[in-house]
């Protein structure tokens, strides 16, 4: 009896609507830890709009159970202009499952210069490729200052959250 309980209590909210699953899985380098604290703006955003979120570091993930959610979020710092090694690595291990009606989205963290290149389009292509549907445009998070010590720009947490909260009607 508890354990249906606990059961309805995870999958449904109060007013009885299916609760929509989203994993946010992210790669972070860096001391500063920039890219995850934009995942944990976003997931504690989502969170605030009733949905049933998780993030997840990107070597944390099991890839078999990404098919379990509606709606995946990729996070990547930019290294030479595209998604780390360890992003790129995960997708390769989505590779034998197919995503098709699957929602999914994309975010980076880049410093703002004309040159810096982005993550972001390369993280979409892959997600397409995979049988994903791109709901909202990506969003870019900008940081500044020397490699080894990135920091965000004012503001950028802000920003992440109206994403999020962009993300969350989509959704619904
Ligand atoms: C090896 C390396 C390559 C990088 N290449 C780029 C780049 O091509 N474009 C860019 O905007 N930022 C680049 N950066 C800066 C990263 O974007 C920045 O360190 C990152 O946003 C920090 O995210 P994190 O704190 O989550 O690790 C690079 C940083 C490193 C260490």
């Amino acid at each position: 009896m508890l354990s249906g309980f606990i059961y309805l209590e995870v999958c449904f909210n109060y007013s009885g609507v299916a609760l929509l699953k989203v994993l946010i899985v992210y790669d972070s380098v860096s001391v500063n830890k920039n890219t995850e604290k934009v995942a944990e703006t976003i997931r504690d955003a989502l969170k605030a709009k009733g949905i049933d979120v998780q993030s997840s570091y990107v070597e944390n993930v099991d890839a078999s159970t990404v098919k379990d959610y509606d709606c995946l979020i990729v996070g990547s710092p930019t290294q030479a202009w595209r998604a780390t090694v360890l992003i790129r690595d995960f997708f390769d291990s989505l590779k034998t499952e197919s995503f098709a009606g699957k929602s999914a989205v994309a975010f980076d963290a880049r410093i703002k210069s004309r040159l810096s290149g982005g993550a972001i389009g390369g993280i979409e292509s892959k997600l397409k490729q995979l049988g994903f549907k791109i709901i909202v445009p990506g969003l870019a998070a900008y940081v500044e200052g020397k490699q080894t010590n990135p920091v965000l720009l004012d503001g950028e947490l802000d920003k992440a959250k109206k994403f999020a909260e962009d993300l969350a009607k989509a959704l619904h």
